[in-house]
This record gives C-alpha cells, sequence and structure tokens, in this order.
C-alpha cells in the first residue's frame, strides 16, 4: 500500500427532505449570497429549487440564479456564471443537479477568483489557488462529484472535454436525499450505476499487491451497486435501493474506499472523447469503453482480473487457466450492463468507427511520456485498438 494523506472537507447530511438544511449549511460557511447554479429544468419541476430557494430565505441568505447547465457541461455557462458572481457579489455556490450541475459551480467558484481565463486551469496553464464555497444539493447518483476532487468541462468551440484535479475540487457540504432520482428515467439511473461502478474498478484494477483491506472495500461497494441498479432501473421509486446508489456515488469517487493505491483513470479519458464528440451520457460511455479497456489489459495482471471476476461476480476459478476464469469476469459484467440497458459496442452507442483514429489521437496524457493511464500506460495505437475491440 502507498502512503497517503487524505482530508475531505464535506459535511454529508443524507436521508429525505434533507435539503431543507442547504440555507442553515450556506449560513454555516459565513456566506451571505448564493448563486443556485441547476440544469435542464427537472429541479424546477420536481419543485426542488423552490424549496431550496425557502431554505435560504429562511436563514436569511442572498440569492441569485443560474439555470440551463447540459447534460456534458459546456464553458459557455460557466463563463456566464463567472460574471454573474462578479456583478452580484455573490460569496458561495450552491449546485442543485447531478454531475454536470456540480461541476459548472466548481469551475465558476474557480473562475471568479481568477484573473485569467477559466480554462487555463483545464488545459493544464494554470493551477487554482483560490475558490469560493460550493455546496451541492444531489439530484442523481453517478458522477460523485459531490465529494470528489475532480471537475470536468467541454470547451465548446473545440469539443474538448478536460478534468481538473484539485483538493479546491472538493464541496464543503453535500445534501444527499435518496428520493430525489426517483424522477429520472431508468436509461440515467443505468448512466449513473455504471459510472460507479467504473469509478471503483479505475481504482481496483491497481498495481499495488498488497491492498487487500481496500480491495475488500471495492468488491463489497460493487456489489451493493450491482444489486442496487437491478432493483432501482426496474423500480425508481425502490427508496432502499435509491439509498444504496446515492452512497454508492458519493464514496466511490472521493478516495474512501481506495486510499494508498494506484489508480488507472485511462477509460476515462477515451470515455471523455465519446461524449465530447457524440454528446452521449458519460456513463453509457463507459459501458462501452471499460469491457474493451478490461479485455485489453487482462493479461498484464491477470491475477487481478480474475479475483474480480470471482468475487463480484461469482465465477468459478480456474487456477490452471486464469486467462479463462478473467474473461469470464468481464462477460459477466457485458451482461451486467446489457442487462440494465447499457450499449456495450461503439455502434450501439451511435458512435462511427471512422472517426477512431482521432478520438485515440485526441484523447488526453496524463503521463510526462505522453501516455494516458495509471497502471497501464497506453499510447494512441493502444487507445485506438481498444475503440476497435469495443466496435462490434
Ligand atoms: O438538466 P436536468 O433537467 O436537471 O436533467 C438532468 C440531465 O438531463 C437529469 N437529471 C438529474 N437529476 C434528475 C434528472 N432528471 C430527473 N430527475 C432528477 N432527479 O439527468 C441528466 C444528466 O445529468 P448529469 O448531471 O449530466 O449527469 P451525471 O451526474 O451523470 O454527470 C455527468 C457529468 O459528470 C462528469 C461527466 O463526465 C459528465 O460530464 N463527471 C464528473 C466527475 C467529477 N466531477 O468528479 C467524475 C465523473 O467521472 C464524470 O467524468
Ligand atoms: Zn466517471
Amino acid at each position: 500500500m502507498k502512503n497517503f494523506s487524505y482530508h475531505i472537507p464535506t459535511r454529508f447530511v443524507f436521508g429525505r427532505g434533507v435539503e431543507a438544511e442547504a440555507g442553515p449549511q450556506v449560513r454555516e460557511l459565513g456566506a451571505t449570497k448564493a448563486l443556485i447554479v441547476y440544469g435542464g429544468g427537472s429541479a424546477v419541476r420536481s419543485g426542488l429549487i423552490g424549496r431550496v430557494e425557502a431554505s435560504l430565505d429562511g436563514a436569511g441568505v442572498a440569492h441569485v440564479a443560474l439555470g440551463g447547465v447540459k447534460p456534458n457541461p459546456r464553458d459557455v455557462l460557466v463563463y456566464e456564471g463567472i460574471e454573474l458572481v462578479r456583478r452580484e457579489g455573490v460569496d458561495c455556490i450552491l449546485a442543485v443537479g447531478g454531475g454536470s450541475v456540480i461541476d459548472t459551480g466548481k469551475a465558476i467558484a474557480h473562475g471568479s477568483c481568477y484573473d485569467g481565463d477559466f480554462w487555463d486551469f483545464f488545459c493544464g496553464k494554470a493551477k487554482p489557488e483560490r475558490t469560493l464555497p460550493v455546496g451541492a444539493v444531489l439530484t442523481m447518483a453517478a458522477a460523485g462529484s459531490e465529494s470528489s476532487n475532480s471537475c470536468v468541462i467541454t470547451q465548446e468551440a473545440t469539443k474538448t472535454k478536460r478534468g481538473l484535479r484539485t483538493e479546491l475540487n472538493r464541496p464543503r457540504f453535500a445534501l444527499l436525499n435518496p428520493e430525489l432520482p426517483m424522477t429520472l428515467p431508468p436509461y440515467q439511473i443505468a448512466c449513473g450505476a455504471t459510472d460507479i461502478l467504473a469509478h471503483i474498478m479505475e481504482r481496483y484494477f491497481t498495481g499495488e499487491a498488497d491492498v487487500d483491506l481496500t480491495d475488500r472495500l471495492c468488491e463489497g461497494a460493487m456489489l451493493a451497486v450491482i444489486r442496487a441498479a437491478r432493483v432501482a432501473v426496474k423500480d425508481p421509486h425502490d427508496y432502499d435501493a435509491q439509498c444504496q446508489l446515492m452512497w454508492g456515488s458519493t464514496i466511490a469517487h472521493n478516495d474512501t474506499l481506495a486510499v494508498g493505491r494506484t489508480q488507472d483513470w485511462g477509460s476515462h479519458q477515451i470515455e471523455h472523447e465519446l461524449s465530447a464528440l457524440y454528446d452521449v451520457p458519460h456513463g453509457a460511455g463507459l459501458a462501452v469503453v471499460f469491457p474493451a479497456w478490461m479485455r485489453y489489459h487482462m493479461e498484464k495482471n491477470v491475477m487481478r482480473f480474475a479475483q474480480f471476476a470471482v468475487r463480484v461476480y461469482g465465477c468459478g476459478m480456474d487456477f490452471e487457466h486464469p486467462e479463462k476464469t478473467a474473461l469470464r469476469g468481464i462477460e459477466a459484467h457485458e451482461a451486467f450492463l446489457r442487462d440494465i440497458g447499457m450499449p456495450v459496442t461503439l455502434r450501439e452507442l451511435g458512435a462511427r468507427p471512422e472517426d477512431i483514429p482521432a478520438l485515440a489521437a485526441h484523447t488526453k496524457k496524463t503521463n510526462p511520456d505522453g501516455t494516458t493511464g495509471g497502471v497501464f500506460p497506453m499510447t494512441p495505437a493502444d487507445i485506438e485498438a481498444i475503440l476497435r475491440l469495443a466496435d462490434r
């Protein structure tokens, strides 16, 4: 296990009706004027925005609002938000939505404390040094942005989707009401569950050998999320299943499960190219990329992939041919994804095979030598081969 330093400054308030805590929580931060950020309208239609505003009013916190965040959130609205913050003297961001809304809120928070272009942080030109406090009212279990150190924005003009990792990204509080995602279409619930699992798997397929405790935490969380996802896509009103998914989303991506491990994140970088170019949900893109990534790399650490097959999908271990066990685990994962309604091929996603070379070339290089991925570094040729595996 590697050395680590770990601090999560996020307060979690979990349960029915916790959006009523928005006002008191903002107040506790010492803020006096909040910018409420929300999406395309689901939070207005459900009455959630009204309840949040009432809570802020009750706590004596002034507020202005910025709606219209699109999935795979764009830079354009971030610029608008930064201007609004400066014009209105806002001192806190309250994001009411899923990952796209929370990430927009985070980017506005960083950008409004910076004299240059906020995109500098996303293209690696500058590092944020200050930010405004961000609170989140989570409406869907998926991205984990409610306590992650990450933020992902798309530059609309170039279709470049890039993530920024900094501890400044961690929200100060997250209000988690598992009833809120009950209004999501099952497809979106499935996308969310796929993303949650992918966040655990990016950590699970580590290069570290002696990480039994975090292996077991990851496996337990994956088992619970798989079970809850099967229930919630059939019955979005199942409160217990929504509870598992919502807390699962949060712990899957704030490192609770996986401190001290090398992590990969190559699949995520490849997926970001798909959702940037085709504007598909991030979870659906991962359903296509992850199994192909597993097939491509499994032989480099076959026992770890076999362990995943045995412990997460209950496959029998073939000691003579562990690669067969590993492959059965990948097939079982793919079968699960199909069961919950996810695409598993590029064509099902609506991607064009002729775009593969450009997608591979444009994928973010995360290592100093120009490769991508922390455990299994990939060249553009490797990425192209993985996308070809997904093109069935
Ligand atoms: O815009 P509205 O009308 O609210 O509709 C949204 C949107 O269309 C809808 N929705 C959300 N809550 C709902 C609801 N509809 C009905 N009832 C509700 N309660 O769901 C749609 C998708 O929302 P979005 O926020 O895009 O989904 P998600 O949470 O999956 O976020 C995806 C984004 O997060 C990024 C992804 O790349 C993508 O851009 N990620 C962010 C991460 C982070 N910051 O840590 C990590 C992830 O790996 C991921 O990359
Ligand atoms: Zn993700």
